[in-house]
Parts: structure tokens; sequence; C-alpha cells
């Protein structure tokens, strides 16, 4: 699957034939330096939970692609009085779509949407197609739920979790979430934006190795193939 970093917790994956945008937090975020919003093409623009830091640019991607928004029943129908497209899930939900299946499964944490509107309780994504199957977590803390990941979704090939610590799990905690999930391949996310999150990105890449575990890193704006 084709990746690209967007800085913070945004992403932009590519999956069935269709693009899809995860948290974008863009215009806002003090180490994009060249990334434009009114460029970032989307089919898709799923969001975790109401929290400024993901949902920021989301009503303007969405407006400009004429995409589709998911996420919770709370935040999705806040998009729609905007007036864009939705498609509310709720925990333990899946539902097949024109690019594969999604899960919205639990996170730990909180949620409420930027005028202070209940934002519903944070979640994050599953997604799978016959090309592969990976793990959104959204902002959360380790949760022994993660273990449900593997016993209710296909073998995860990948997993997008937090590592910056204090608003959400560390890098520490998120090795023990590998082994929840079952899956060895992270691609790291929520660190460095704000001096609250600043990492030691080395120390977090050579505790992931020492447990047998591979972080990737990616820069903003880089595109991987994972
Ligand atoms: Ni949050
Ligand atoms: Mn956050």
């Amino acid at each position: 699957m084709e990746i690209r970093y967007l800085g913070h917790a945004s992403f932009q994956i590519k999956m069935g034939g269709k693009t899809l945008v995860f948290d974008p937090f863009i215009s806002g975020n003090p180490l994009v330096k060249d990334i434009d919003v009114k460029s970032v093409k989307a089919d898709y623009v799923l969001l975790s939970h109401g929290h400024q830091d993901h949902v920021l640019d989301a009503e303007e991607i969405a407006k400009n692609n004429e995409a589709t928004l998911i996420s919770n029943y709370e935040v999705a129908t806040w998009y729609q009085e905007k007036g864009c497209t939705i498609y509310p899930v709720n925990h333990g939900g899946k539902v097949e779509l024109d690019f594969g299946t999604i899960k919205y499964v639990n996170a730990v944490h909180s949620s409420v949407l930027p005028d202070g509107t209940y934002g519903g309780n944070p979640g994050g994504f599953v997604l799978w197609n016959d090309s592969g199957c990976f793990y959104f977590a959204g902002d959360t803390a380790l949760t022994w739920d993660m273990k449900l990941i593997p016993m209710t979704c296909p073998k995860l090939d990948f997993a997008i979790l937090p590592i910056g610590d204090n608003f959400t799990m560390g890098y520490e905690d998120a090795i023990i979430a590998c082994d929840f999930i079952e899956c060895n391949k992270i691609i790291g996310c929520h660190y460095d934006t704000f001096p609250y999150i600043e990492m030691d990105k080395e120390a977090a890449k050579k505790a992931f190795e020492a447990a047998g575990k591979e972080l990737i890193l990616p820069a903003i704006g880089e595109t991987i193939n994972v």
C-alpha cells in the first residue's frame, strides 16, 4: 500500500483504487512546511475523534474533493451539518465500502469537537481488502481491547500507532501494543508536533529493534510503500 505522511497523525493512503486521508491536521502543524491543503486529494476522509489536531483540515479537504467523511456518529453528523457527505460508524461496527472493509475499534482517549460539541467516544480503524490489512489507532493509550483486533480482523500487515507519549501511549507502550495486535511493523506518529510530545526518535527506534520490531518514521511529505 502507498502511504504518504502528512505530519502529526495525518496520512494519505491509497487503497482499493481510492485515496483515504486520515486525521488531517496540516495547516496548523508548525512542522509542515510545503503541503498545501488545497492540493490534498481524497475520496474518503477518516477521523478517529474530534480533537482539533485530528480534524482541523477535514472540512476543507472533504469539500474540495467531494469526499465522504467517515467517523463516529457524533463527529460525522457534526460535519453533515456543515454540508459534508458522511458515513457514520460506531465501535465494533464494520462495513464494506468500495475500497475495502473498515471496522471502528476502541481507543482509550477523549473526544470533543473544536467548538466544544461532544465528539462521541474516540476510536481507531482497521481496514482491509485483498491487498492487505492495517490498523490506524488514532489517539489511544495501550489497552487490552487491542487484543480483540487479531481475534476479529484479518492479520495486520502494518499498524499506525501514536508514540509521542503525554496525550497518548509512548513508544515503550507501543512496543507492548505490537504483541497485543500481533503485528511487528509499525509506522509511528503523534510525536514532535508540540513541545509536550517531543520524542527521542533514535531511542524509540532502538527500543523497537531491541524488541525485534520495526518502527518506521517517515519524513513529513514522504511517501512509502508498505
Ligand atoms: Ni486527541
Ligand atoms: Mn491528538
